[in-house]
């Protein structure tokens, strides 16, 4: 088992020759950006180690990969402090430690195919601009638009659906059979949720799942995309495909889906293409890998740690606290980004202003100072939703409630069905420093209740 953990639970060989690497090396050689880590689990033993060791760290830009240089937050207090700080640490036009998009990849989305180099340019140069990525006053405008597509009476109205969805989707899986859980349960689920807070067609939720897949990863071989152009494309049918409905949806009467509440807000008119783009890409995303990872993480959990999962079957009312320990624990979003507006002193550190800092959820969700015995998963701890995994202040995640809901469907209409789902061999995890995920999970249903 390759379970990552750092503290109180016993380590491979290969985890504990990981460990002692990452603590020889230089401190400033520590690049807890690097996604290579994080298939592995090896960047917990490189934050245990800044916890500890260089809490507010620096990476230059000769160890910083193509990331270019950035700063780590790795305590709970101080991300904490830094989410809610929005006039100290800007989100204007930054979201994630990603590389920096070229020319070309910036204006893919608005390109028909006759864009100049320098129209290209200008938009690379105004920067990525979504409700994630603004500060006041226009982040409020933004959010406010589309907030009521989550609000309480409109998560009431879900819930059948879901529940609906959720029973159809486990009723359809193969007993005694092995088979990929992420693909025939978690993204079908996720894939559902969206279409129906779209308002989309069911019949093409798949494509939504496409589309945001693209937008979270680097196109190579295997990947969603295979290569850059083929991410282009995709980023720009997204774009072209929201921009007619939303047109579509300012023609008809208004209804609760998220489209339908952009469309008819008094300031979407003046929305920038950028804006419009941007603002429907962190509706799709956000609610996405997240969700789907956060599910697909509870199966894992569960399966590696029999006696939290002897406890929900002996007691399904701790549904809801283990899945805010799954939300803890897995941290499906390692961390956000943001910029200093001014220079800004931290533990006896000067971050400059203009340069970039993580807030490392992951991190802070196993600091020992703020949560008992961090590294273990425990469902029925005493505060299940004192974590970091859905940010702090004026971002904090739109869709928390939506997504706690979604978990807890899934889990009671998974406990009267199934009693024991069990993981064969270890999941193909994602390759990636900001989405902590699982590409595929193999697993077996052995019978029925
Ligand atoms: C377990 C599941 C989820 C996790 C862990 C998660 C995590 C996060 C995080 C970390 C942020 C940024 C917080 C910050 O910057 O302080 C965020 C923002 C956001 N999330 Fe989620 N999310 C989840 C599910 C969802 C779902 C289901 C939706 C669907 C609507 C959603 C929509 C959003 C939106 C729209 C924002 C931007 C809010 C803003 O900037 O004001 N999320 N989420």
């Amino acid at each position: 088992m390759t379970i990552s953990l750092s503290r109180g639970t016993e380590l491979t060989a290969e985890q504990a020759e990981a460990r002692e690497r990452i603590y020889a090396m230089p401190l400033e050689e520590l690049n807890p950006g690097d996604p290579d880590h994080y298939p592995s689990g090896n960047m917990h033993f490189i934050f245990e180690r800044l916890r500890a060791e260089d809490p507010v760290h620096f990476t230059p830009d000769e160890h910083s990969g193509d990331l270019e240089h950035y700063w780590s937050l790795t305590k709970w207090e101080d991300i904490q402090a830094a989410d809610t700080n929005h006039e100290l640490f800007s989100a204007e036009g930054i979201v994630t430690l990603n590389r920096p998009l070229t020319a070309d990849e910036a204006a893919a989305p608005f390109n028909d195919g006759t864009m100049t180099p320098e129209e290209k340019e200008a938009i690379r140069a105004r920067g990525t601009r979504s409700l994630l990525s603004m500060d006041p006053p226009d982040h409020e405008t933004h959010r406010g638009a589309v907030s009521e597509g989550v609000s309480p009476a409109n998560l009431a109205a879900m819930e059948p659906i879901i529940r609906e969805r959720a029973g159809e989707i486990l009723d359809s899986l193969p007993i005694g059979v092995e088979f990929d859980f992420v693909d025939k349960v978690s993204v079908e689920l996720t894939a559902m949720t969206l279409a129906t807070l779209f308002d989309y067609p069911q019949e093409k939720r798949r494509q939504l799942t496409r589309w945001s897949n693209i937008q979270t990863s680097e196109p190579g071989p295997g990947m969603p995309a295979e290569t850059m152009e083929e991410k282009n494309a995709a980023r720009r049918e997204f774009f072209v495909a929201m921009s007619d409905i939303i047109e579509r949806r300012r023609a008809e009467p208004p209804r609760m889906d998220f489209l339908s509440l952009m469309a008819n807000s008094p300031h979407s008119q003046n929305y920038t293409e950028t804006e419009l783009v941007g603002d429907c890409g962190v509706l799709l995303v956000g609610g996405n890998d997240t969700t789907r990872n956060t599910i697909s993480g509870s199966i894992y959990l569960l399966d590696r740690n029999p006696e939290e999962n002897a406890k929900l079957r002996a007691n399904p009312k701790l549904i809801p606290s283990m899945v805010s320990e799954t939300i803890r624990w897995q941290t499906p979003l390692t961390h956000m980004a943001r910029r200093t507006t001014r220079d800004v002193e931290i533990k006896g550190k000067v971050i400059p202003k203009g340069d970039r800092v993580a807030m490392w959820y992951l991190s802070g969700n196993r600091d020992e100072d703020k949560i008992q015995n961090a590294d273990a998963y425990i469902i029925d701890r005493k505060n299940p939703r004192q974590h970091l995994s859905f940010g702090f202040g004026i971002h904090r995640c739109l869709g928390n409630k939506l997504a706690e809901l979604q978990l807890k469907v899934i889990w009671e209409e998974m406990l009267v069905r199934f009693p024991e789902i069990n993981v064969i061999g270890e999941p193909d995890r994602s390759h990636s420093n900001f989405v902590r995920g699982y590409e595929e999970m193999t697993v077996v249903i052995p019978r029925r209740n």
